[in-house]
């Protein structure tokens, strides 16, 4: 049986991802766990955290995408109804994964404009940090950008530069998810009204916001050659972090850098 024969939903498998993730399936295919009282307790507590450090510190753009979206409050969302939201806006739509996804499946995804987000919320000991993105950290951290044109323009072209770094064994296969890291999980941004954070590693933790806007970590000017030298450690907070003067600049020397890589 051909991949084309394959329908989900209605809707084709995307002909990217029929070689490289054949298992894919249609978000509105797959079961929504049965979360218990105390697991819809761990998302309202995190969004009680979160939305008392956010204001004035995340950037204007993730804010509005937060109030587009709309997240239940008292529960944990389905992945399938915030998907739909999404793709309402910028097309972009939502996988279920069982956890981290292997960089060369990762860029596939982004390249046909599907972000993957696990459906397991962490233990409530873990509410502060968590070693393994939960989907608090996937939906809350990520989501809001997915709804800005600007922002997911950058993140498409990522994910097509990531497929080619791949199909021609080019360096930016260790290249590109250290530029992720330091935006897309760690950026900061000037907003008209100052610095503000717009990466989703930060958004998602209480104690990430209010470390990366102190005086403690050093704010570096954002260019592409310095992030893609620079190696990054999981395990601590980040002594050093990248400010962007705006997603169309984001974009834009990103651009620039595949371009003369030849990776778009
Ligand atoms: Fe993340």
């Amino acid at each position: 049986m051909s991949y084309d024969d394959v329908k989900t939903s209605g809707k084709p498998i995307p002909k990217g991802l029929q070689e490289c993730i054949p298992d894919y399936r249609d978000i509105h295919e797959v079961d929504v766990p049965n979360y218990t009282d105390e697991q819809h307790g761990t998302w309202a507590l995190l969004m009680e955290n979160q939305s008392k450090v956010l204001p004035n510190r995340a950037c204007s753009e993730f804010l509005e995408g937060l109030n587009a979206i709309e997240f239940p409050r008292d529960r944990i969302p389905k992945l399938r109804d915030i998907s739909d939201s999404i793709e309402k806006h910028t097309g972009w739509t939502l996988m279920r994964v069982d956890g981290l996804v292997p960089d060369k499946e990762f860029f596939t995804l982004l390249a046909e404009k599907i972000f993957p987000s696990t459906d397991f919320i962490r233990e409530r000991s873990e509410i502060g940090y968590t070693p393994s993105p939960d989907m608090f950290h996937d939906l809350l951290g990520h989501v809001p950008l997915l709804i800005n044109p600007r922002f997911t323009a950058f993140f498409e072209k990522f994910g097509k530069a990531g497929v080619e770094a791949f199909r021609r064994g080019h360096p930016g296969i260790k290249m590109l998810p250290r530029l992720y890291w330091y935006t897309v999980e760690f950026g900061l941004i000037k907003n008209p009204e100052g610095l503000r954070i717009y990466g989703s590693g930060i958004v998602s933790s209480p104690n990430e916001v209010l470390y990366s806007l102190s005086d403690e970590p050093k704010k570096i000017p954002f260019t592409v050659e310095e992030i893609i030298q620079k190696p990054y450690d999981i395990w601590k907070m980040q002594t050093e972090l990248f400010v962007i003067d705006s997603f169309e600049q984001l974009e834009g020397d990103f651009e620039a850098w595949c371009v003369k890589e030849k990776l778009l």
